[in-house]
């Protein structure tokens, strides 16, 4: 159908990554400026206005400076539809940040010009990196005194095992940011800091290199260095391969300041040039493509309890094909159901709103009365297919948890079991008890706090934590195995999935090999046999 065929082309599908206060939001902002999604900087975050923010509704976020959830918003630029998605700048979150990369084509990489890549971001890159899909990074912050870009450039090399390609240069940084060269129009464009009302913008004009003027303009000492700086990366960096951008391999670089606008449409247009419009999706039965006439979409994230006012749950699924109409009859596949999917909604700035119509690449939330998981298939296609699952990090913290009033049991069960369909944490059981004790196993420290926090808030549950002293998980592969027979060893844990599946827990990798010596024929695994 040709009209799904022009509105499928023009989606451009990305995640926006970034250590916190690097800039993301800011970055996020200005281009919802561009697409006049928004007309106030400081209406994504809501920090400069007293309304509901989107990404910043849980109370935990705003204490910590993190965004810990993510969310979607969507605009027009330059006759492209545009879906961002939000990402937690936290590496304790990098599970939810894969989940989200699942559901993009291509992702943004935010780096604070002076910092670099930062100790939290480099599981939350290194994750981005196994996605295999365009990564294209933005030096941010280059107003304030920055890092050697060369450094920069080594250290993103280094640390997450990516090509990187310039396509711009900056020319000093801070007090002395005189502005960047375009390596492919050989056009510099300046940088000077303005005022406005308050807000901060950059005037920017634009040179050719070869301008007699450029010396005057930017002083002799930075039109020196520029000149030496480009015969140097000319000769060094990568050369721009989009074969490679495509694969991951190579990431073109871009240098800004996104507080004062300075590069950042700049990088949106190139941006919009370098990705293309939604690819096609495994599935069990071969490559789906967006274009098929038939609907159909995978299910990346659950969140709950969003709204307070109204406890909701809500699932985000990722268009894979075709176009989404309100009210269409849909197969859950895993659930083996017909249904329809209700209150379709998409954010749009700070906006929810209930959406007729979307298309492959597309991200819409719909409500969930409990019966989505992470990973599930919905089509409206004869064929029965399954989109490729969305792996589980094997989670490296543990703690015992026990709910303070007894008398909740109820709520408590619920809250936590609710919280682990999200996929935030897993949960386990002691082995030889019954439910009075959950284990609780997460990728990262941070995701225990919002666990006690959604606990007492969300499920009025208050409970007590003590952490265990466990760091590897691995089920256990022989089919029913006998977990008396097992000759066990100091240092070891044993424990039940919420499906009585037997697993063990290992205080470090060598108390895993003493045991599988130990116990000839034992076979064990990283990830859950349903997973
Ligand atoms: P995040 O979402 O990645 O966590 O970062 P966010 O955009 O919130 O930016 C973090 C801080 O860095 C903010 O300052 C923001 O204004 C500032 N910032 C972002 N981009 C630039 C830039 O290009 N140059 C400079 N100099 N600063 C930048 P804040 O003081 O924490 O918050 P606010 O009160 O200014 O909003």
């Amino acid at each position: 159908m040709s009209n799904n065929y022009e509105q499928i082309k023009k989606r451009r599908t990305f995640a926006i990554i970034s250590h916190p206060d690097a800039g993301k939001t800011t970055l996020t902002e200005k281009f919802l400026l561009y697409g006049g999604a928004i007309n106030q900087a400081g209406s994504v975050k809501g920090k400069a206005t007293s309304k509901h923010a989107v990404s910043d509704w849980m109370e935990i976020e705003k204490q910590r400076g993190i965004s810990v959830t993510s969310s979607v918003l969507q605009f027009n630029y330059d006759d492209c539809c545009i879906n961002i998605l939000d990402t937690p700048g936290h590496q304790d979150f990098s599970e939810d940040t894969y989940r989200t990369l699942m559901a993009a084509d291509s992702a943004v990489m935010v780096i604070d010009a002076s910092k670099g890549v930062e100790a939290q971001t480099r599981k939350l890159f290194k994750v981005c990196v196994l996605r295999n899909i365009p990564i294209f990074t933005f030096i941010n912050k280059m107003d304030r005194d920055a890092n050697d870009p060369f450094d920069l450039l080594d250290e993103i090399e280094k640390e997450l095992g990516i090509k990187t390609c310039p396509i711009n240069w900056p020319i000093g940084s801070g007090k002395e940011f005189k502005g960047v060269y375009d390596r492919n129009t050989n056009h510099i464009t300046t940088f000077k800091a303005i005022s406005t009302g308050g807000s901060k913008e950059a005037a920017s004009t634009e040179v050719d290199l070869k301008d007699d003027s450029l010396k005057a303009m930017l002083g002799e000492s930075f039109h020196e260095k520029l000149l030496e700086d480009i015969e140097l990366l000319d000769g060094a960096s990568a050369e721009f391969d989009m074969e490679e951008v495509s694969k991951g391999k190579l990431s073109p670089v871009f240098f800004g300041s996104a507080l004062t606008n300075f590069g950042v449409e700049n990088f949106l247009q190139h941006f919009l040039t370098m990705t293309t419009s939604p690819l096609p999706r495994n599935s069990s039965v071969g490559k789906i493509d967006p274009f098929d006439e038939d609907f159909s979409a995978f299910v990346f994230k659950i969140q709950a309890n969003m709204n307070k006012a109204h406890r909701d749950r809500i699932a985000f699924m990722r268009i894979c094909s075709g176009k989404f109409e309100a009210g269409m009859e849909v197969l859950h596949v895993q659930g083996g159901k017909k249904m329809k999917l209700s209150q379709p909604q998409q954010l749009m700035a700070q906006e929810r709103k209930i959406i007729d119509e979307a298309y492959a690449g597309d991200i819409i939330g719909v409500f969930d009365p409990g019966i989505f998981s992470i990973g599930d298939t919905i089509t409206n296609s004869n064929k029965k297919f399954l989109f490729e699952g969305i792996p589980t990090f094997a989670p490296e913290h543990f703690a015992r948890v026990r709910q303070i009033d007894t008398m909740k049991r109820k709520q408590f069960m619920k809250g936590i079991t609710q919280i682990a369909q999200e996929g935030a944490i897993q949960i386990f059981q002691e082995f030889n008890s019954g439910m009075e004790e959950i284990i609780v196993g997460a990728v990262g420290v941070l995701q225990f706090d919002v666990l006690k926090y959604r606990l007492e808030n969300e499920y009025g549950c208050d409970i007590r934590m003590e952490s265990l002293p466990y760091e590897h998980i691995r089920w256990i592969e022989n089919e029913n195995y006998d977990m008396n027979d097992l000759k066990t060893i100091s240092d070891l844990k044993k424990i039940k999935d919420m499906k009585g599946n037997p697993l063990l827990l290992f205080a470090n990798v060598w108390s895993i090999k003493t045991l599988l010596d130990r116990n000839e024929g034992l076979k064990l695994s990283e990830f859950g046999k349903n997973m």
